[in-house]
């Protein structure tokens, strides 16, 4: 109630990068103030046994995420421990640091509870958000989403993803392999049978000579045909990486009630929120039907309620992740979630 009809009011006055940014330094800010850390736990987290998710070696209090892009440069992760979420998402990140596509790259869609994106890998690079982990004081869970560069060719992309991969080894728990952004020029074609079996089985292949292993995930793109998501199995069953993370952003822009004219005004982009809800829960659907369970499913695409949780979750997720329905639905909407479920697993 506070959310939606004081706090985000106020935000969407402001552009929607600008209320991003807006947001980071109140929630560092008042972060410092002392026993508000313990109040924000108090309001927005909710810990039962029955929501305890075993992933690889990893033990997630709740099977709820927040989703890359989010936390790009992982400065808050301390602080979305204390907001009820198991683990965060950060990155994309890629080798160098780099700024991204020109603003404006960023759009709300109201009346469809969704976003347009075109950010491009905005990120301070591996280095720095490495160092900056070292540092992180919670146990909450972090996921280290990677990437290329924006100037790095598809032929070398592998580099990327490997320089990436060993120097945030020591400092996240899990990986994602990031093919699926529609906002890096040709970055998706890497989704395609050699080159993502040659990505994943290298980065596999690094990880199974370290002492522990990591769980490595690949994060696929809502857009895909029956045939690519095929391969997509195929190939993740040969790597023997831990699974799949459905879905991205999509370029699709149908079913809108937003004024065509206005879309068409906001320009290229990845899509988000509502409009992705059924298509990313069918892709979960798919491959956990197709593979017959035999790799891990993370589900984020248009999550704006506990239904829409429990649904990706029915269709095979063992985890999810929200961005877009964080943004229009607050940050009560982790705890209403993990209230549902653990509900409905006492029913
Ligand atoms: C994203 N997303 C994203 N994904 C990713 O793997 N790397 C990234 O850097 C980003 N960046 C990013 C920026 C913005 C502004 C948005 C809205 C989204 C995609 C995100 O993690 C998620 O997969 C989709 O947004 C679908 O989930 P929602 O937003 O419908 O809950």
């Amino acid at each position: 109630m506070l959310y939606k009809f004081i706090v985000r009011p106020i935000l969407f006055l402001q552009s929607p990068e600008q209320a991003h940014y807006f947001t980071f330094r109140a929630i560092k800010f008042v972060s410092k103030i002392p026993f508000v850390s313990s109040i924000f736990t108090s309001m927005y987290s909710f810990n039962h046994s029955d929501l305890n998710v075993q992933i690889g070696n990893l033990r997630f209090n709740n099977p709820i995420g927040l989703a890359a892009g989010f936390d790009k440069n992982a400065v808050l992760v301390d602080e979305f421990a204390n907001l009820g979420f198991s683990h965060v998402e950060i990155g994309t990140v890629t080798p160098k640091p780099q700024s991204g596509n020109d603003k404006p790259r960023l759009f709300r869609l109201p009346q469809d509870q969704a976003i347009i994106n075109r950010m491009g890998f905005n990120n301070d690079g591996a280095d720095v958000i490495a160092e900056r982990l070292k540092k992180r004081k919670s146990k909450i869970i972090v996921g280290g989403n990677i990437g290329k560069n924006k100037v790095t060719p598809n032929e070398n992309a592998i580099d990327d993803y490997v320089y990436c991969f060993e120097r945030l080894f020591d400092v996240v728990d899990y990986f994602v392999v990031n093919v699926s952004s529609p906002n890096t020029p040709n970055l998706r074609e890497l989704q395609e049978k050699e080159p993502l079996k040659n990505i994943l089985a290298t980065l596999q292949s690094i990880n199974n000579k370290k002492v522990k292993t990591k769980p490595i995930f690949l994060k696929i793109a809502p857009d895909l045909t029956v045939g690519q998501l095929d391969d997509i199995v195929e190939i993740v069953q040969e790597t023997k990486i831990q699974g799949v993370i459905a879905t991205n952003t999509t370029i699709a822009r149908t079913n809108l009630k937003t004024n065509e004219d206005v879309v068409k005004s906001m320009g290229a982009g990845g899509l988000s929120g509502k409009p992705l809800t059924e298509r990313a829960t069918a892709v979960i659907k798919y491959i956990s039907e197709k593979s017959s369970k035999s790799f891990d499913i993370i589900g984020v695409g248009g999550i704006l309620s506990a239904n829409d949780a429990i649904a990706k979750l029915d269709a095979g997720a063992k985890l999810v992740q929200l961005y877009s329905g964080y943004i229009y639905e607050g940050p009560g909407l982790v705890k209403k979630i993990c209230i549902e479920l653990a509900q409905k697993n006492n029913k």
